[in-house]
């Protein structure tokens, strides 16, 4: 049977990237398939998370779940640190994967910079924990951007050699789930950079609390070219803002990119800007401003993350048994 399950980092500035290349696509998988969801706050402290943001940003990203349509009675919402069974993985497979495979994450190069000595220990392991995560329920599909491919691979190495060292079928070789016309929102600012929550700049990003106004502004202010736009996909080739800004087009429209450069091919950005805006805030705005009014009421949100938890809980659990047996850990 397929299980469905993602996460995304509660570190703020959840943004149009997220939606897009994730948050989005875990709505249509919950009609056919049992869906787990969860605001991965171990994650998160791989690098430094003040306390309180940390906790209010845990909610954020459950209310921006049931904002983009999740529904709570179907799928599992919750937090990763609420469900033991993350960390207890996570450490069997830290024991499992290999610092070589270890030292080729881009993203852990990236997180960590020049001073990579000063790289937390969590930060080298966090694709082990994000293994653990996924594996714990033997999901067999991951809804997530492109940038998480790399992380999968890794994912799918664990569960071979977990299965191969110990001789079991134990763990499924999951598959991700890459869809849609934005699997890799680029910057507004520098489309040779991804938009990202850490990103200095407030410009480089739409968030989901950013306004009409704010979103307007930015789409305003982004970078481009000084050409029109071409009318097939191929015009698009070293152009990476002109082709981020019509993948964002189309993603919102649900429609492809070619399909939105034969309607506006040979258009000024100064024309096709503010009917992006308009699409946008038509699309994007509702889920932004229904992620507010769900932050206004945590207790609300709170009781949905208890009772995912309860719920995640319990799938692991034959899970957990079945993983320490084969390992050989003494029944408690
Ligand atoms: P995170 O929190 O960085 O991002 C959450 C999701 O958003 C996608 N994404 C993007 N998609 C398109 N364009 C972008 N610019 C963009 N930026 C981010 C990410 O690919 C992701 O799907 N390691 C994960 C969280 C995680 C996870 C997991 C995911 C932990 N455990 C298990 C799947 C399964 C991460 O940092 O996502």
């Amino acid at each position: 049977m397929s299980r469905i399950f993602s996460g995304v980092q509660p570190t703020g500035n959840l943004h149009l990237g997220n939606y897009l290349g994730a948050i989005r696509n875990f709505v249509g998988l919950q009609e056919n398939y049992e869906c787990i969801y969860c605001a991965v706050d171990m994650h998160a402290i791989t690098v430094w998370q003040d306390p309180a943001a940390l906790r209010s940003n845990t909610r954020e990203v459950a209310a921006a779940y049931l904002a983009a349509g999740v529904d709570p009675k179907t799928s599992i919402i919750f937090a990763q640190s609420n469900v033991p069974a993350h960390a207890e993985l996570a450490w069997i497979f830290n024991c499992i994967a290999r610092l070589g495979w270890l030292n080729r994450m881009t993203q852990f190069k990236e997180k960590a910079g020049k001073n990579r000595e000063n790289a937390s220990l969590g930060l080298y392991a966090y694709p082990s924990l994000m293994a653990a995560d996924i594996l714990a329920y033997k999901a067999t599909h991951v809804p997530v951007g492109e940038d998480q491919k790399q992380h999968l691979e890794l994912t799918r190495d664990i569960a071979q050699k977990f299965n191969n060292d110990y001789g079991v079928d134990l763990f499924p070789i999951v598959e991700p789930l890459i869809f849609g016309e934005a699997t890799r929102v680029m910057s507004l600012r520098d489309g040779s950079k991804k938009m990202s929550k850490s990103d200095p700049s407030d410009y480089s990003r739409i968030t989901f609390t950013d306004d009409r106004d704010t979103i307007a502004k930015k789409l305003r202010k982004a970078r481009t070219d000084a050409d029109p736009l071409p009318g097939s996909e191929e015009g698009l080739e070293n152009r990476p803002e002109a082709a981020n800004l019509v993948g964002i087009y189309a993603a919102l429209a649900e429609s492809s990119k070619q399909d939105v450069l034969t309607e506006f091919g040979g258009s000024q950005f100064s024309t096709f800007k503010p009917i992006l805006t308009e699409l946008a805030v038509e699309k994007f705005g509702p889920v932004g401003e229904e992620m507010k009014r769900l932050m206004a009421d945590p207790g609300h949100v709170d009781a949905i993350l208890k009772e995912g938890a309860a719920r995640a809980h319990k799938l692991t659990e034959p899970v957990m048994r079945e993983v320490k047996e084969v390992v050989g850990f003494i029944a408690p």
